[in-house]
């Protein structure tokens, strides 16, 4: 017997999230991550102390968060009832997709943007309708408004984007929200700035629309997994009912809990992330030819195509010379030169740069 015949026939339209790369940076601790947007700077002494308190009460299972979701209703200006926890904000995208999207309906993404919501979108049968950022990386607003269709079940805004960094500015969003569409919008890396609000007011006008966050970025604990979505209550309990009970572990909703109470470890995590940012636009500005794109997140994007090379060039240059792992953005058809890089520690950003400088240098010869 075949089993896969008896697989739901979209099973294969994707292959397992790519992790083979984290894989090999575990397995050689001196190879240099830079490549999925981690944050450098491990979490404060007061989270590994709230999780070794946590971990002695781990027979037991956990609530859904009574005290953190209020926490965070707080800092949102909303209810409780308006907070759904999870592991990492990528279980919020993989509930969007399960909750809106049947086999053959439509998911509008733009592009480049983060490659998980066309997994995942894939991986319950829908279509993905892509849509190609502007010349200067914007959002094409009235491209993507073009591109809706019956089909069109799901959209998702990312702000700022990944991997472009840039806001979305506000007229767009209110038209791209104002079509009803069901929308997650995605703030993964809002906190590296909170002089910019939060969009989470928009539930309240909204009630096709998700908004996300997650600790894995300026809070530093990608490996410990904690998200939140804030959106309407009635999109919170349908959450609720085909979620996995119990997916914000014990340990993680303690650590979260400590990261929210630890407000100075956060804005050291965001100066020192914001400062290496302006190092790498301005170093990166200041090499004939390749374009950097001032970016907003803890990654910045850098396009050669106009010297004819291809982002992978880059990626593995960098990897052979150093051991430096970066990430080639692939998939604008017209622009293969464009590479991201995530921050490191201050002395892999100088060693990047470094490398970088060298690269170009050949090129030039
Ligand atoms: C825009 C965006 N959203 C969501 C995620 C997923 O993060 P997590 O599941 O760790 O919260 C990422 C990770 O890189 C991301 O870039």
């Amino acid at each position: 017997m075949d089993v896969t015949e008896l697989f739901v026939p979209w099973y294969d339209r994707i292959k397992p999230y790519k992790t083979d790369d984290i894989a090999m940076a575990w397995q050689n601790q001196d190879f240099h991550r830079m490549f999925v947007n981690e944050n450098p700077v491990g979490p404060s002494e007061k989270i590994v102390e709230a999780v070794a308190n946590a971990v002695r009460l781990g027979n037991r299972y956990p609530d859904n968060g009574v005290r953190i979701r209020k926490k965070i209703a707080e800092m949102h200006g909303a209810d409780p009832d308006n907070v759904y926890i999870g592991n990492g904000s990528s279980e919020i995208i993989e509930l969007m997709c399960r909750l809106f999207l049947a086999p053959g309906d439509e998911i509008l993404l733009p592009n480049p943007i983060f490659s998980l919501y066309e997994l995942r979108a894939l991986n319950v049968g829908a279509n993905v309708v892509s849509v190609d950022v502007t010349p200067d990386m914007q959002y094409d607003t009235d491209a993507m408004l073009a591109a809706i269709t019956p089909k069109t079940k799901l959209m998702v805004l990312c702000n700022p984007n990944n991997p472009t960094g840039i806001f979305i500015p506000d007229e767009d969003i209110k038209r791209l929200l104002g079509t009803g569409i069901p929308t997650l919008f995605d703030e993964a890396y809002l906190e590296y700035h909170p002089d910019h609000e939060s969009k989470d007011y928009l539930i309240k006008e909204f009630p096709n629309v998700v908004v996300s966050h997650t600790f894995s970025k300026a809070y530093g604990m990608a490996g410990i997994r904690f998200g939140y979505a804030l959106a309407d209550e009635t999109i919170i309990q349908a959450f609720r009912k085909i979620q996995i009970p119990w997916s914000a572990s014990l340990l993680s909703i303690a650590a979260a809990e400590a990261a929210l109470d630890d407000t100075d470890g956060l804005r050291k995590k965001i100066e020192y992330n914001n400062a290496q940012m302006r190092y790498f636009y301005d170093e990166l500005s200041g090499i004939t030819g390749p374009k950097p794109y001032f970016s907003y997140g803890n990654y910045i994007i850098v396009d050669a195509t106009d010297l004819g090379v291809k982002g992978q060039d880059v990626v593995d240059y960098l990897f052979d010379k150093k051991k430096i792992m970066i990430k080639a953005v692939k998939t604008l058809k017209d622009r293969p030169g464009i590479f991201r890089i995530s921050v490191g520690t201050a002395e892999e950003n100088r060693e990047c740069m470094e490398a970088i400088r060298a690269f170009f240098a050949t090129r030039k010869g």
